[in-house]
């Protein structure tokens, strides 16, 4: 399929377009026509991007017009924003209420909650009697969706038509009124979520309510220089969380599986040494990057970023997948080497503060699915030639359509 966009199609499913090295080789800030024909600066290499993502002169704001838009569909400025798109000190209001959900306690205290449900879906495609399974929709859906689902209270009878809404919102290939549509009605069903709680949460103390409850207690709660948050920013919240809780953590636990299914020796190695997980998880964030098309970001005035001068209101996207293959940050960037030393500071979480405020979370779902995996399904491997597999380069989320496994 051909995606617009800025990109070339890839070398291959598991590396980033060769332009991208050329680019961190000799041009490393430069400017890229977009799929509306607007130009945007690229920036490729680790120490600019993290600069961009960490610099307030740089906006994530979505209601300015100079935002670039990455697919053909993501018409800016919206009428409402998500909090990954505004600027703070709303934004930092706004990050508040939502991140004591993701300290390392709260995220240890799902463990269980994780471990049972990762459990289910392993067990759950033991006890089919059809092989092939297609191990992305039995396994690596299966778990961040139960999750989020069981964390924002969401009844099975909907879950089907959210998952479709979410999908719809992370194509590149979309169009402005499939893109409207499927924005609207998510957004509807979570502001009667969060209406439903603000109703029931009235007087309740914050750590009796559930997770939904909690935001909105959180958020109405007037503290000295910050307003209370408003009944849209709370919904645009909860939709945030249906879309990034799901897709990128699913996407990734197929891609990790499936790079561990063609790395021999890899389950055998989670099996007896468990302690590997973590550095690997590491690795393979790294090596997979999963938003594999960049951040965006406009500035707000003139910035000198690596002697290149970006003038206030020129869009910048910063390319993630890039910066992860930064040969300067990360020795032979190319091969995947699960005890890669400090892999941990790819880009893959982004950087600066809206660095991704639930990857405690998604770490331990990565980790737990794939130490679970190992042990308890040891044999899994592929059950199609690698050629076979079909990989989404239209979303913006990269990952695999279907990963046909047996065992
Ligand atoms: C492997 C899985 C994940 C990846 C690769 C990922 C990646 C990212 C990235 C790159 C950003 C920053 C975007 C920017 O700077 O413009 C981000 C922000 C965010 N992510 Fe994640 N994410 C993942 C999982 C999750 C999960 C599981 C949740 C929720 C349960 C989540 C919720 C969010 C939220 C709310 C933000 C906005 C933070 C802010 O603006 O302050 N993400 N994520």
């Amino acid at each position: 399929m051909a995606v617009p966009g800025y990109l070339p199609p890839r070398r291959g499913p598991f590396n980033p377009p060769d332009l991208l090295g050329r680019l961190r080789a000799g041009d490393p800030i430069t400017k890229v026509t977009l799929c509306d024909g607007r130009t945007a600066w690229l920036v490729t290499r680790y120490d600019d991007a993290c600069f961009v993502m960490c610099d307030p002169r740089f906006s994530a704001d979505a209601t300015n017009p100079s935002l670039p838009s990455l697919s053909p569909g993501r018409v800016f400025p919206w009428s409402r924003r998500t909090m990954s798109r505004m600027d703070d000190p709303r934004h930092a209001d706004l990050r508040r209420v939502l991140a004591p959900e993701f300290t390392p306690t709260r995220v240890a205290a799902l463990g269980p909650t994780i471990e049972r449900i990762v459990t289910s879906g392993i067990e759950g495609m033991l006890a089919t009697e059809v092989k092939p399974v297609d191990f992305h929709t039995a396994f690596a859906d299966h778990v961040p969706r139960r999750l989020m689902y069981e964390l924002l209270d969401v009844p099975a009878a909907d879950q089907e038509r959210l998952r479709a809404w979410a999908k719809i919102l992370t194509s590149r290939t979309t169009t402005v009124e499939h893109l409207t549509e499927a924005d609207d009605a998510l957004y509807g069903y979570c502001a009667d979520l969060v209406t439903q709680r603000m109703a029931e949460s009235a007087e309740a103390p914050v750590e009796s309510a559930d997770f939904i409850g909690r935001l909105v207690a959180r958020g109405r709660r007037d503290e000295p220089g910050r307003e209370p948050l408003s009944h849209e920013e709370l919904s645009m919240m909860v939709k945030l969380l249906m879309v990034t809780g799901q897709l990128p953590t699913a996407n990734m636990i197929s891609l990790a599986t499936l790079t561990m299914l063609l790395t021999p020796g890899w389950f055998w190695a989670i099996q007896t040494n468990p302690e590997v997980v973590p550095d690997a998880v590491e690795e393979l964030l790294r090596f997979h990057t999963l938003l594999h098309d960049g951040v965006p970001r406009v500035a707000k005035e003139d910035v000198v970023v690596g002697g290149v001068t970006i003038a206030a209101g020129d869009g910048v996207i910063v390319s993630l997948a890039s910066g992860n293959r930064d040969a300067s940050v990360f020795e032979r960037p190319n091969e995947l080497d699960m005890t890669r030393h400090r892999a941990g500071r790819h880009l893959t979480f982004g950087a600066g503060v809206h660095r991704c405020v639930a990857r405690g979370l998604a770490r331990a779902q990565l980790r737990i699915a794939l130490r679970t995996l190992a042990v308890r399904i040891p044999t899994l491997q592929l059950a199609v030639p690698f050629a076979e597999i079909s990989f989404l380069e239209d979303m913006h989320i990269y990952g695999v359509r279907e990963l046909p496994v047996t065992w």
